[in-house]
């Protein structure tokens, strides 16, 4: 397990995840590795291959878990990039499914930055039926190029496109969950004035719950800023299932884990060895 940036829940599901599958993970610190002394991804692909069945890399530039992946002979999860949170979204839709009894057909609204995790619900969403709103600031919405792949996918699926806007309260209006993320992600620090300026009016508060269905659920990734992106009373209130989002990811993660690892799978992909 690869670590460029911090983590609470992603090293300590995976780390633990692991261990109660009966395998071991070893967390790397990216600082603590050569990496940090210049040698190459793919090098350290190439090489860890030899060791492991498998890569988690939470890394800065997406570029690095592609790189990783090409290199390597052991699957590589990505545990986090500044374009897409996979394993986060998987855990969050399999939240709202326990939760809903179902997905396809229900509204998902997204308010906030355009950022990795908003991306991955999006990609996500197309492919399980559920109808993807999302509202942002002008200048902060998702890749163009993540939009047309959710677009192409609901297609194929023959779910709604993902809608997208910057009309907050509108976007929550009978919606079955609410989802927000922080404003400055990591990495932005150097952007957070000029960030909380431009998210002014996107916070999830109550009024804008009251906006959705009555059943509606609160949904966050987490880290959560209190006062900032979403209101105390909303998160730590009844509809809040920020908590389980979390839990699932170790619950989804050792699914994830058996699928890629497990029994038969290490034939699949040889190692060059
Ligand atoms: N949601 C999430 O990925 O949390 P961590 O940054 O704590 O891993
Ligand atoms: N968008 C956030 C998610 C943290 C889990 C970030 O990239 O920092």
């Amino acid at each position: 397990m690869i670590f460029e940036k911090p983590s609470t829940r992603t090293r300590v599901s995976f780390e633990a995840g692991m261990f109660e599958l009966g395998g071991l993970a070893m967390f790397l610190g990216a600082e603590a590795l050569q990496l940090s002394r210049g040698e190459p991804v793919a090098d350290t692909a190439r090489v860890l291959s030899r060791y492991v069945d498998g890569i988690v890399a939470r890394v800065g530039s997406h570029e690095t878990v592609l790189t990783l992946e090409k290199h390597a002979s052991v699957p590589v999860i990505n545990g986090l990039s500044d374009r897409l949170h996979p394993c986060q979204a998987l855990a969050d839709f399999f939240t709202l499914r326990e939760r809903r009894g179902r997905l396809e057909g229900l509204t998902l609204t997204y308010v906030g930055d355009g950022n990795n995790v908003c991306h991955e619900l999006m990609l996500g969403a197309a492919k399980l039926g559920v109808k993807m709103r999302v509202a942002t600031p002008a200048g902060f919405e998702p890749d163009p190029e993540i939009t047309a792949s959710a677009t192409a996918a609901a297609r194929d699926a023959g779910g709604a496109p993902p809608e997208l806007g910057h009309d907050a309260l509108r976007a929550a209006e009978g919606a079955d969950a609410i989802y927000t993320d922080v404003w400055i992600s990591m990495g932005q620090e150097q952007e957070a004035a000029e960030r909380r300026r431009a998210f002014a009016g996107f916070a999830v508060t109550a009024e804008m719950m009251s906006l959705a269905r009555p059943e509606a659920v609160f949904m966050h990734c987490l880290p959560a800023h209190r006062g900032e992106e979403v209101a105390g009373e909303v998160i730590d209130g009844p509809r809040s299932i920020v908590f389980d989002q979390a839990e699932n990811r170790l619950h989804v993660q050792k699914a994830l884990l058996i699928l890629l690892l497990g029994a038969g799978r290490r034939d699949e992909k040889s190692r060059p060895r």
